[in-house]
């Protein structure tokens, strides 16, 4: 194998005194460090002068790490604008919250640029690229202009769309012919797949070959492009071991002492409009209404981690939460009793897992998420003995797999309700058979062996297959 070079908006470099980073960033790092490899990507700085080519270099751990401050313009228009406002909500099905600014698909495409600019020169003609996200959708295509011929495939960690869905952002087809500078393009799931080949039969007029294959121009050159579902995972026995220690924890410790004798609810995300937090809070009220042998015997404990503040239908969720959850607490809490404890504040991994491990049900249930690590995160935390039970929303991609988990459909608030009840009253044996199948497929399918599996399909496709045409 060759060097891998890692490239992501977001860039783990390991700072002293911060958090242990998260199973994802893990798995990357271990695939770098076997390989030499180095990771490169967005600093987290802005500046008023114009984006340089000049990257901040580290070495840490036999990994090398390169990033790049962004022009703070540049920056606003790719990251809040096109990115944020733009593709996550279109990626994420949801066209009413998408806003377009041309001035913001601009500064995305120059970002793009700009990355590529200061990559370029630090690669070697043997390396493979891994391109992360919706972010750097552009990156090979700019790549390829400025004369890269490595190979470099992409993984997309968030859901795609069908064709009817992708066609309301203009010049979809631009984005669509970005994907054909990648030798391979990797999705969480088999419904990400059918989105993908779909918008390329209808954005394109590309059919996939029966090895799973499109073939089309990119930059003068008619190329194959390799399509395939690499369901992520995480690192399950990091996670169990991490939950088991974390359950000594004083926090832990504190938290099932503050419960008494009553069951915990967990739910742990950023305060995303994806995750349907205001849905699940209504969920929760559902419950408390319909079956009122609950009141005063569970606790709904939702942490949210702030994020993307600088978008407006963020700080606007926010707010929306705020109030739910202010709602249901007067609604049904007594003087001794919250039924919802809700922390709009991000918590240390460490202490997400002892929660996990404490919590009788794990509440998922976004509107559309691309795979949801939390769900798996939930399922490795749990003690064998006397598992919890996982309800999961059927719109996200770990549904595919996660088989022994109790699925709903988010928006029906009774059926939430009424799922949350029968969780609460599982029976031990269902509850240990349910978690047993889950966690079999978890350790099977680990972020370890999904970088794995991504980085050999990968290799193993012919170099570049570019022929010109034309001259
Ligand atoms: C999702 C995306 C990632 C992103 C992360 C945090 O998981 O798929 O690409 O890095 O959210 O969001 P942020 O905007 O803070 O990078």
């Amino acid at each position: 194998m060759g060097r891998v070079v890692v490239v992501s908006n977001r860039v783990a470099v390991p700072r002293r005194g911060e958090p242990t980073a998260g199973g994802l960033a893990v798995a990357l790092k271990d695939v770098l460090k076997s390989s030499g490899g180095l990771w490169f990507g967005w600093s987290g700085e802005t500046r008023k002068e114009p984006t340089s080519r000049e990257t901040r270099r580290i070495r840490s751990a036999g990994i090398d790490y390169a990033t790049i401050d962004l022009n703070e313009q540049d920056h606003k228009g790719f990251y809040a604008g096109f990115s944020n406002a733009t593709l996550w909500p279109l990626f994420h099905f949801r066209l009413g919250l998408m806003e377009y600014d041309r001035k913001h698909a601009e500064a995305y495409r120059r970002v793009n640029r700009d990355f590529a600019e200061a990559l370029l020169p630090l690669l070697g003609p043997q390396d493979t690229i891994w391109i992360h996200d919706y972010q750097l959708i552009p990156l090979a295509a700019e790549l390829r202009a400025l004369g890269a011929k490595q190979r470099i495939g992409f993984f997309l960690h968030i859901p795609f769309p069908p064709f009817a869905v992708l066609s309301a952002l203009p010049d979809c087809d631009k984005l669509l012919k970005d994907l054909l500078a990648y030798d391979l393009v990797g999705l969480q799931t088999r419904r990400d797949l059918a989105g993908l080949v779909n918008c390329f039969s209808e954005g394109l007029g590309l059919e996939v070959d029966a090895e799973g294959g499109v073939r089309g121009e990119s930059g003068g050159h008619m190329r194959r492009t390799q399509l395939a579902a690499h369901p992520i995972g995480i690192d399950t026995r990091g996670f169990a071991t991490l939950a088991r220690k974390a359950a000594f924890t004083p926090e832990t410790q504190r938290l099932v002492k503050s419960m008494g004798d009553r069951a915990l609810i967990v739910g742990a995300e950023r305060l995303d409009y994806t995750k349907g937090l205001p849905h699940r809070m209504r969920g929760v009220a559902a419950l408390l209404a319909n079956f009122p042998e609950h009141l005063n015997n569970v606790t709904y404990l939702q942490v949210a981690a702030r994020s993307r503040n600088e978008v407006a239908s963020y700080r606007d969720l926010k707010r929306e939460l705020d109030s739910l959850a202010g709602r249901i607490n007067g609604d049904y809490g007594t003087f001794d009793w919250t039924p919802v404890r809700y922390v709009a504040r991000a918590m240390a991994r460490d202490t997400l897992a002892g929660f996990y491990r404490a919590a009788r049900v794990g509440l998922v249930t976004p509107l559309r998420d691309g795979m949801n690590l939390v769900a798996k995160e939930y399922v490795a935390a749990q003690d064998p003995e006397d598992p919890g039970v996982l309800i999961l929303s059927q719109f996200a991609g770990a549904a595919e797999t996660m088989d022994g988990a109790l699925l709903v459909n988010p928006l029906d608030a009774q059926a939430m309700g009424e799922t949350l009840d029968r969780a609460l009253r599982m029976p031990l044996a269902e509850r240990r058979d349910r978690w047993t199948r889950m966690m079999s497929g978890l350790e099977e399918q680990t972020a370890m062996r999904w970088a794995e599996n991504f980085l050999t399909e990968l290799e193993e496709l012919p170099l570049s297959g570019e022929e010109l045409i034309w001259a």
